[in-house]
């Protein structure tokens, strides 16, 4: 379970492996009147409250404020952040699998990733400060891999600003994105219409949003410094996987060498992070994550097509949704790639 080493590169520990569940589910209360004070959004079933300019599920507010006050960096933390349904799941196997390779080459089958969800190797730091067990972080070995949906202005200094961790990114055209984001909504709560999801997107309301503020604080840093934050978006990935990983790879200080790559070491990782591979596993066909809503682990796992939005909206409402972020983006110098 310790933080191992290999060839003098540490190895991450999945969460799951570190969390002997001693620490236990305690949701911060301190912030009840703060919480209670701030913007509700009436239109959204979801309970959102406008914190710092962006929608937080109310549940997870008390969380945010609790993770700006007391998170700090590690040298070698790793946060991978994402707009909701942008492609997490596979970045974190991605990443996980890439870090952790010298320990675990990716065709093991003690592989962490063959019995545990993605999510379970890489924890979402949003939901886990939410219900007060951020703790559990400082029994991770470094280097530590965790997540956060929030946008890089709400995220603390340490992370946004400071040189300890490496930023992933990742976001996707808005248009497969929101179609995504109904799918997996449907899940936990089957009263919400694709209609619904379209409008909160468009008026950027939704959870996380405004998704525009969210793509263009991580694209400017990661122009600035792209040492410290790499974007990426789902289609490039789609395209050229094995690339994208080697990118991944050199970016977080652990190229793969030349015997790793004649060994197809590259590809193995790719193979055991594609979406055929893991949504077949039974790790991910049964249970769930998530304390206030439930998410099925299958839940994470569809169809991952590129353009699949012309089976759900219609012309229109991909029109829309085009204008409204060629808009936000402009003057910017940001487009999708
Ligand atoms: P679709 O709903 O379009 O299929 P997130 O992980 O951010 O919640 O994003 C979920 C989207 O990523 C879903 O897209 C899902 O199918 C896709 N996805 C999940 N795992 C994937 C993988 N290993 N490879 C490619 N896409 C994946």
């Amino acid at each position: 379970m310790a933080g191992s080493e290999t060839a003098g590169l540490q190895v991450p520990v999945a969460f799951k492996d570190a969390d002997d569940g001693t620490i236990p589910v305690r949701p911060p209360t301190e912030y009840a009147a703060a919480v209670a004070s701030l913007p509700l959004n009436p239109a959204s079933k979801l309970k959102l409250r406008c914190y710092q300019g962006v929608w937080v599920l109310e549940d997870w507010v008390p969380g945010i404020m609790a993770m700006q006050r007391s998170f700090s960096t590690r040298p070698g933390d790793v946060v991978l952040a994402s707009f909701p349904k942008c492609g997490t799941t596979w970045l974190k196997a991605l990443i996980f699998a890439t870090m952790a390779r010298t320990a675990y080459p990716p065709t093991s089958p003690a592989h962490p990733l063959r019995r545990l969800n993605p999510h379970d190797c890489v924890i979402l730091l949003d939901r886990l400060f939410a219900i007060g067990r951020e703790a559990v972080l400082d029994k991770l070995p470094s280097p530590r891999l965790m997540c956060t949906h929030m946008p890089l202005s709400v995220l603390p200094a340490s992370i946004s600003r400071g040189s300890d961790c490496k930023i992933v990114y990742i976001c996707r055209d808005q248009k497969d994105m929101v179609v995504s984001m109904w799918h997996f909504a449907n899940r936990a709560r089957p009263d919400i219409s694709l209609q619904e999801v379209f409008e909160t997107v468009c008026d950027g309301t939704c959870f996380a949003g405004p998704v525009w503020d969210h793509i263009l604080g991580y694209w400017r840093v990661s122009n600035a410094e792209p040492n410290r934050v790499l974007f990426l978006t789902y289609e490039q990935m789609r395209q050229d996987p094995v690339d994208k990983v080697r990118k991944l790879a050199q970016f977080l200080g652990r190229p793969f060498s030349d015997t790793e790559e004649e060994a197809g070491a590259v590809a193995e990782i790719v193979e055991l992070c594609s979406l055929e591979h893991l949504k077949n596993l039974e790790a991910n066909k049964k249970g769930s994550q998530g304390v206030f809503l439930k998410f099925p682990y299958d839940s994470y796992f569809r169809k991952g097509v590129v353009g699949d939005w012309v089976n759900h909206l219609t012309l229109e409402m991909a029109k829309c949704l085009d204008a409204i972020f060629e808009e936000n983006f402009k003057g910017s110098g940001f487009t999708l790639p």
